[in-house]
């Protein structure tokens, strides 16, 4: 499974770039809103480049399907790393797939976004989207179970052999990205600040503190018996050895 980060903040793509964690970005026009990106281009180039080969999603800014397919043509173009999202449908409920088919024989890679259903993502795939991207916590906002829809597509992707990468996004809590996981999908993009929470635990912690601290009192020790340590051997000074206990 790969895993994307779902933000615009260019220090924490880097952080996380260098932990070796992430295989691409996700953005969405609130997401470049709320960093502070007014200028779409410039912020997308910026972040494509630092990405290097690795997917970057950018969405068009448009309810017009013929202008979406402009749009996604150009932002195509600013790198080669660009994958541009399509919203499934217009906000009157206009299906988008003809700009997705024409894009995908246009060899431009589609994000098919803001799908809430399987419904949607069966008929984005078959549009030749690249990626259908499912909205898991707004799925699950309207009563459903996000597990129910991306299991469902994963499985019917792969029964009939269809390329289309499911895409789990819209993470509210941790747990969502285990369920989303187990349940096929293919990628989980994921805001950094449950990243850092995915890695943190209170009892690894004070386990990690238990054993620094233990180390620390042998190495004492040794400098205390004169034995000196492996790292320090020959050189360090030695400290005077306590009383006996
Ligand atoms: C990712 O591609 C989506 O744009 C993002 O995860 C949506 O999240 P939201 O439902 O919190 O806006």
């Amino acid at each position: 499974m790969e895993i994307f980060a779902d933000t615009a903040d260019l220090k924490e793509i880097r952080t996380w770039m260098d932990f070796g964690v992430i295989d691409g970005v996700t953005t969405n026009p609130s997401i470049l809103l709320a960093s502070g990106v007014y200028q779409l281009r410039e912020g997308i180039v910026e972040i494509a480049k630092v990405l290097g080969d690795m997917p970057l999603s950018a969405e068009v800014v448009t309810d017009e399907p013929d202008e979406m397919y402009t749009q996604a043509i150009a932002m195509a173009g600013w790198a080669s790393n660009i994958v541009v999202k399509i919203p499934v449908i217009t906000t009157l409920g206009k299906p988008c797939f003809g700009v997705i088919s024409a894009l995908s024989k246009a060899h431009v890679r589609v994000n098919a976004t803001a799908c809430l259903s399987f419904n949607q993502t069966m008929l984005a795939a078959k549009a030749g989207a690249t990626y259908v991207s499912i909205f898991g916590g707004r799925v699950a906002d309207e009563g459903t179970d996000p597990a129910q829809v991306i299991r469902n597509t994963a499985q019917w992707l792969k029964m009939w052999n269809l390329p289309s990468k499911i895409i789990v996004g819209s993470i509210r809590e941790t747990i969502n990205i285990q369920d989303a996981a187990l349940a096929g999908a293919h990628v989980v993009t994921i805001p950094p600040k449950f990243l850092y929470q995915m890695a943190d635990h209170k009892y690894s912690r004070f386990t990690v503190a238990q054993f620094l601290a233990d180390g620390l009192s042998a190495a004492e020790r040794m400098r205390a018996l004169e034995v000196g340590l492996g790292v320090d051997a020959g050189g360090a000074k030695k400290t005077p050895a306590p009383r006996a206990k």
